[in-house]
């Protein structure tokens, strides 16, 4: 999977323009110091899955190293720069997910957690068309997260079927040499 072909397939499909870029770029005073809020929010929703709970707290200190992770992907919404490098740590963010048993079942809804709590908080911060033009281009921007996502998925699966044909054990197998690949 080519970072930088993908992601240019994807602007491209989204529609994301360069008006819709300075948009992102111009919400992340409002929304940069709200990332360790919304991570804690989406942690504590995850927590409320037994599934999900089980994952995230079975080992120790993982979902204190994540709110700081999560934190950190939350601004690079909202940084305006979506390169080949921001294209790559997407793909290497899927695949980590992946290599853990996190499947899409549980990473998309999670997806709409995200987008309901910042929806709820530009409405409160923004007036008039302000709000449009900000929802328009964020769900831009998340739409090509979940596709990136995806592509991840689908290449841990297609390169693990070489391994086993157990389809769960061939995702994280997969994704596990993915990612010593790309180290
Ligand atoms: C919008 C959805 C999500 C985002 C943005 C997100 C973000 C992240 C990030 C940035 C990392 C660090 C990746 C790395 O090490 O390079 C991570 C790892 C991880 N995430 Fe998520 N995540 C999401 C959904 C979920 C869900 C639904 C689960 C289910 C329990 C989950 C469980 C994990 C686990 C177990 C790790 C590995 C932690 C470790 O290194 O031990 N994530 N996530």
């Amino acid at each position: 999977m080519k970072a930088e072909e993908l992601l240019q397939t994807l602007v491209r499909r989204t529609g994301l323009t360069s008006q819709h870029i300075h948009t992102l770029k111009s919400l992340e005073p409002i929304a940069g110091p709200l990332a360790p809020e919304v991570a804690l929010a989406f942690y504590d929703y995850l927590g409320r899955d037994p599934e999900m709970h089980e994952i995230l707290w079975s080992v120790p200190g993982r979902v204190e190293r994540l709110y700081r992770s999560f934190a950190v992907w939350y601004r690079e919404l909202f940084s305006g720069l979506y390169d080949e490098a921001y294209a790559r740590r997407r793909i290497q963010i899927g695949l980590v997910h992946a290599r853990v048993g996190v499947r899409p079942g549980h990473f998309i809804p999670a997806v709409g957690i995200v987008q309901e709590l910042t929806l709820e908080h530009l409405r409160n911060a923004l007036r008039g068309a302000d709000i449009l033009a900000a929802i328009t281009a964020f769900e831009k921007i998340m739409a090509i997260e979940i596709a990136l996502m995806q592509e991840s998925y689908f290449s841990a699966l297609w390169e693990g079927l070489k391994l086993t044909e157990n389809e769960q054990l061939a995702l994280m197998e997969g994704a596990r040499v993915l990612l010593e690949k790309a180290r």
